[in-house]
């Protein structure tokens, strides 16, 4: 490891994933993970392949350890990590619930030092070397963090970090607690710890400026082999360095090797989203709604004929495990056109295909969400071709219960290719029990396989009336289509929509 020019990484090639999406993540404001789900992160994140999982820190709360304790018990290929401060019972807290690995830290930086902990620059060293002693003799995996090392005096950080690798830390990390680093600065502070220390370095950004990504790889640049990172960014304030873009910027800008199978990047990325509430913005790079989405009509044409004209090629949507998407605006031309309708067989000549173009974009320009349910439906009148459309199934009776005593339900009563079904179900909500009894309708009469994949509602009147817009995005083998209900009930729009988009799907 060691022994390396400042950029010698780049050389061997390799940097250690250390995913703190259970630790830092969790000390979200507002956000906090069940067991279960802390659990299943867990597993999703060794799917992924990462190779350290800071799973919390056990001395917080008993069922801090028990879960801590539940984590390393699941059989991971990843190590179990516990965080700890440089005392005794935090540590003992992680040597008790058999983690892999403890990382322990130190507030470094004077105002850290003068404002919380009290301890002189001397005490910290001893404190570390002691407290590094302490894991090492345990028999553990120690990782030694210098809290706040981006605002603590360069002289005493080095020294420090020195004072913790004779102790016998196993890795030294380099936290930006406040995230005010930029990636020159931290590349010269990694590049020069790197070269007093014979140990592994690790990064761990925080990202108050927008700069976690590239400090992180700056860090990378400077000799550092291990990020710590969180999926969508998730931790203290403006959260951490985010998974997804350091290792895809690692991968696929710099060429190096990380251990992550990135083809579960989305799906995990979405998991956090449902677990955490926090929507991913449609623009975030990679797994954003957009990251492969293309309008206007020189960039869809362009994508149409070869994806890398406008996306970057060295990744794709593939590689993520996110999808292309040619949407439908006021910005479309005809290649998008002919392409989604030669999806359900249409191939009008030239003059109707411009007619629907012109139609689609007036759409678009009015504001609204153009669907491809909108789109077929426009074709269908600018070609007379009416007929093809048969609707597979059509919505006959649906009552909802909801409150705070009961389970929200739902009854429906429909009507798929000609026989009548009926359904009840229990959900989440009215909406979640409507959706469900639809789909256990369809899934008996088509045998399933058709996926809720977006789902978006919007309230396009004020008050407590307001017009209710949901749009709807349901697949199967791999083709997407979309579609809108409209309606002043919130319920029926949802099942409006949906149904429109599985009538769509099916249309052949
Ligand atoms: O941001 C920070 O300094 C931390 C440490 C515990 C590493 O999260
Ligand atoms: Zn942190």
């Amino acid at each position: 490891m060691k022994g390396r020019d400042a950029q010698s990484n780049v050389g061997t090639g390799r940097v250690e994933i250390f995913d703190t999406t259970l630790r830092d993540g969790e000390q979200t404001p507002g956000i906090s993970f069940t067991m279960e789900q802390k659990r299943t992160i867990a597993r999703q994140l060794d799917k992924l392949g990462v190779e350290i999982i800071e799973a919390g820190t056990p001395i917080t709360s008993r069922d801090e350890k028990e879960v801590v304790r539940l984590i390393g018990n699941e059989g991971l290929s990843a190590k179990v990590c516990g965080l700890a401060r440089v005392l005794t019972q935090d540590i003992d807290a992680c040597i008790d619930c058999g983690v892999d690995m403890i990382h322990i830290f130190v507030p470094s930086s004077q105002i850290q030092r003068e404002h919380t902990t009290k301890m002189s620059e001397e005490e910290v060293k001893e404190q570390a070397y002691k407290m590094t002693r302490y894991v090492k003799e345990h028999g553990f995996l120690c990782i030694f963090s210098a809290m706040d090392a981006t605002r603590t005096r360069m002289e005493f950080l080095i020294d420090l970090f020195k004072t913790a690798e004779e102790a016998g830390a196993d890795i030294l990390n380099v936290p930006d607690t406040v995230g005010v680093s930029e990636p020159f600065s931290v590349f010269k502070l990694v590049e020069a710890i790197d070269r007093a220390v014979n140990v592994p370095i690790s990064i761990h950004c925080h990202n108050d400026f927008g700069l976690a990504v590239a400090n992180s790889l700056a860090a990378v640049k400077a000799g550092a082999s291990q990020v710590q990172v969180s999926v969508n960014g998730i931790g203290e304030r403006a959260g951490n360095a985010d998974l997804v873009e350091t290792v895809m910027s690692l991968n696929s800008i710099y060429g190096l090797r990380t251990n992550i199978k990135t083809g579960y990047l989305f799906e995990t990325a979405k998991l956090i989203e449902r677990f955490t509430g926090i929507p991913i913005p449609i623009t975030k790079p990679i797994v954003g709604e957009n990251a492969f989405s293309h309008e206007s009509g020189i960039h869809a044409h362009g994508v149409i004929e070869k994806s890398d004209t406008f996306e970057p090629g060295i990744m794709t949507p593939e590689m993520v495990g996110h999808r292309r998407r040619i949407v439908l605006g006021k910005h479309t031309g005809r290649h998008s056109i002919e392409k989604k309708l030669s999806e359900i067989g249409m191939f009008p000549p030239k003059e109707e295909v411009e007619e629907i173009l012109e139609r689609v974009k007036e759409l678009g320009a009015s504001g609204k969400k153009v669907t491809d349910d909108d789109l077929f439906t426009i074709a269908e009148v600018v070609t007379g071709e009416v007929s093809r459309h048969e609707r597979m199934i059509t919505l006959k009776e649906l009552s909802v219960m909801t409150g705070n005593n009961v389970i929200p339900t739902a009854s429906l009563k429909a009507v798929v290719r000609g026989k009548e079904c009926i359904s009840a179900q229990m959900g989440v909500g009215p909406v979640d029990a409507a959706i469900k009894a639809v789909q256990e309708i369809i899934g008996d009469e088509i045998g399933g396989g058709i996926e809720l994949k977006e789902f978006r509602i919007e309230a396009i009147t004020g008050g407590s009336n307001a017009l209710a817009e949901v749009i709807v995005g349901v697949e199967k083998d791999g083709r997407r289509v979309t579609a809108r209900g409209v309606r002043d009930d919130i319920v029926m729009a949802s099942v409006e929509a949906f149904i429109n988009a599985v009538n769509r799907l099916m249309q052949k």
